[in-house]
């Protein structure tokens, strides 16, 4: 075969072969081809597009360049949950337990958070004793004896996605609806689980920045998942204001631990119902509003709570004892009026200088580091009133000038987007 005319094939969008995007995927693996041609190659991609059918072969050959997890052993419908990252996303903290609790299995592999603030690998490693990498044998005896496990992402998953998604971002080349899709779906197929929610975050906060791309986005993965037989669907919910009321790892395990007793932000409240009713209902094949009644008892019965306790002790986790030892900088309010506006994308700045995000894989974290929103959008703030805490160990130039600055007080008050946008199956 020969790499050029495979290349120049789609620069022309003439549709490729199976056996095209298998050689050219295989051979960059193997390091016989360079990151100049394959950068070529995705360029192609990235101006032409692929079809549904082209982006499968891509997905199915990025699967097979990996292990492929067995979860069959456990005799449950199995459901993983995926989120494409947000600012204060600590939904997988949430649902994975209230899901168990209601019997349904919840095996998560989780990534190290690139960016601006931690990802879920991230949170749970601000728990002293968590440990993230259980062998196989160990994630299923958890997955049998608790119903919900949370582990690092195997590096023998999807490998030709790793080097394919790094010479992406290497070469800015990742807002591309097919590699994107393919990317996430060749991880959450080669996982092992039944059906796959995915809470595709919209807005400033998030990748997908308008609701048309990530509605095409949404569509292309469901349709990937038709090819294996798995059940995949997908929510748009916004992101142009930071998710509940913390951000940063540590602050964020906490603010879960508030949710279990009770005190929670609405919208937090309102999107992790919604995704473990969804859950719930794909996994059990009862209505939507059966499972939400279902959810809604198992967090005022405590059985959730219980269950979140659960799990993290079973993975070595002391949830007393958080690594969160940090300086407080409150942030009161030089104006009064109406919250209109959290700037999401200035706050996970902000909680990147701290130290809670990082660059490369092995940079190290502050899990300590973040912000505590006090007033949340549409609420009144009057001048002098608390909007925030900012938590820190080493301080960032006029940090409580950026805090305040991010949110947009007026003196009309604007209508508050919905979180959930839209549901696509
Ligand atoms: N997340 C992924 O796993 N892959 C992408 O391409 C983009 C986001």
């Amino acid at each position: 075969m020969n790499i050029d005319e495979i290349i120049l094939k789609k620069e022309n969008k003439e549709p490729l072969e199976y056996k095209e995007i298998e050689y050219m995927v295989n051979s960059y693996v193997k390091n016989k081809i360079n990151d100049k041609t394959m950068s070529k190659f995705i360029w192609a991609i990235y101006n032409n597009g692929l079809s549904i059918k082209e982006t499968y072969y891509l997905t199915d050959v990025m699967i097979k360049s990996g292990e492929v997890i067995d979860l069959s052993s456990l005799n449950k419908k199995v459901v993983d949950k995926h989120s494409t990252g947000g600012v204060g996303d600590k939904i997988t903290l949430i649902v994975s337990p209230i899901v168990a609790a209601s019997g349904v299995c919840v095996p998560k592999m989780s990534g190290r958070g690139l960016g601006l603030t931690g990802g879920t690998v991230d949170k749970l490693e601000s728990i002293s004793g968590y440990k993230l990498n259980l062998t196989k044998k160990e994630f299923i005896n958890a997955l049998k004896k608790v119903g919900c496990a949370v582990i690092s992402q195997s590096e023998q998953i999807a490998v030709a996605d790793k080097k394919i998604y790094a010479l992406r971002n290497e070469i800015g080349a990742v807002d591309s609806i097919p590699l994107i899709a393919s990317s996430i779906m060749s991880k959450k197929i080669a996982s092992g689980s039944d059906i796959i929610i995915i809470d595709l975050k919209v807005g400033e906060g998030a990748f997908m920045k308008n609701i048309k791309d990530a509605t095409k986005l949404a569509k292309t993965m469901v349709e990937i998942g038709k090819y294996y037989n798995k059940k995949v669907i997908c929510t748009l919910s916004d992101m142009n204001i930071p998710l509940g009321s913390n951000i940063g790892n540590a602050l964020e395990v906490k603010e879960a631990i508030d949710f279990f007793n009770g005190k929670y932000d609405k919208r937090l409240y309102e999107l992790s119902v919604y995704i473990s009713s969804l859950m719930i209902s794909s996994a059990k094949n009862i209505s939507m509003s059966r499972a939400k009644r279902l959810v809604i008892n198992l967090l005022e019965s405590g059985h959730a709570r219980n269950k979140f306790y659960e799990w993290i002790k079973n993975q070595g986790g002391d949830i007393t004892k958080l690594k969160d030892k940090a300086r407080k900088y409150i942030v009161v309010s030089t104006k009064s009026g109406y919250v209109n506006e959290i700037d999401s994308h200035k706050i996970s700045q902000l909680v990147f200088d701290l130290g809670a995000g990082r660059v490369k894989k092995t940079d190290k974290i502050d899990y300590a580091a973040g912000v505590m929103l006090n007033k949340k959008i549409g609420q009144r703030v009057l001048k002098g009133e608390i909007l925030g805490v900012i938590f820190y160990n080493k301080k960032v130039e006029n940090m409580d000038k950026i805090f305040e600055s991010s949110f947009i007080i007026d003196k009309k008050k604007k209508r508050v987007k919905k979180i959930i946008i839209k549901t696509i199956k």
